[in-house]
């Protein structure tokens, strides 16, 4: 029988978003963004999001779209924000972990701290995920991420 996989994640610039979409693309899964009206632009809202981020904070999120609970495997993408989880997917954890019968987590980077924001999501969630995936920017410039992505797919299998 083929999973039901539910995608989400949380991206401000798109290198979370693309992840999330080549996995739906790659398993034919639904895909649905984390929204909050927590965080604007700007040299603050930079700050804010590392300083909501190291004090573990749990910001308000619009509610999902799509019911967790309905989904054999759901896909947790997040940007690593201070050698941390960004907080809205934090949220998103905290609130709907409840909800997940599987899960898997993936984070991407500028470069360190990707560990961190795993270890984060696990606890979070208090869930073994079946597959971790982190993509940096090294990976993204020398394209190594799509061979991360295809082989990240096809974990989300087992
Ligand atoms: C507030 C903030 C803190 C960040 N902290 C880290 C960090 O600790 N380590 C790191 O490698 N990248 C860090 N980054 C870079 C992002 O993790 C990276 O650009 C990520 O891919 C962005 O995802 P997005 O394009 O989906 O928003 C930080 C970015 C922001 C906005």
């Amino acid at each position: 029988m083929t999973k039901k996989i539910l995608v989400v994640y949380y991206s401000d610039s798109g290198n979370t978003k693309k992840v999330a979409d080549y996995i739906a693309n790659a398993k034919g899964a639904t895909v649905v963004a984390v929204k909050t009206d927590v965080f604007g632009k700007g040299f603050w809202n930079y700050m804010k999001r590392a300083w909501c981020s190291l004090r573990e904070k749990i910001v308000p999120i619009d509610p999902i779209a799509e019911d967790p609970s309905k989904f054999d495997l759901v896909v947790v993408g997040a940007p690593v924000w201070a050698g941390h989880v960004a907080s809205p997917i934090r949220s998103f954890l905290a609130e709907y972990s409840g909800k997940i019968s599987g899960i898997a987590f993936f984070v991407t980077a500028g470069g360190a701290g990707t560990d961190g924001a795993l270890k984060d999501m696990r606890q979070i969630s208090k869930m073994e995920p079946i597959a971790e995936l982190a993509i940096n920017d090294k990976d993204r410039k020398t394209q190594h991420d799509q061979s991360q992505m295809n082989y990240f797919a096809t974990c989300l299998d087992s």
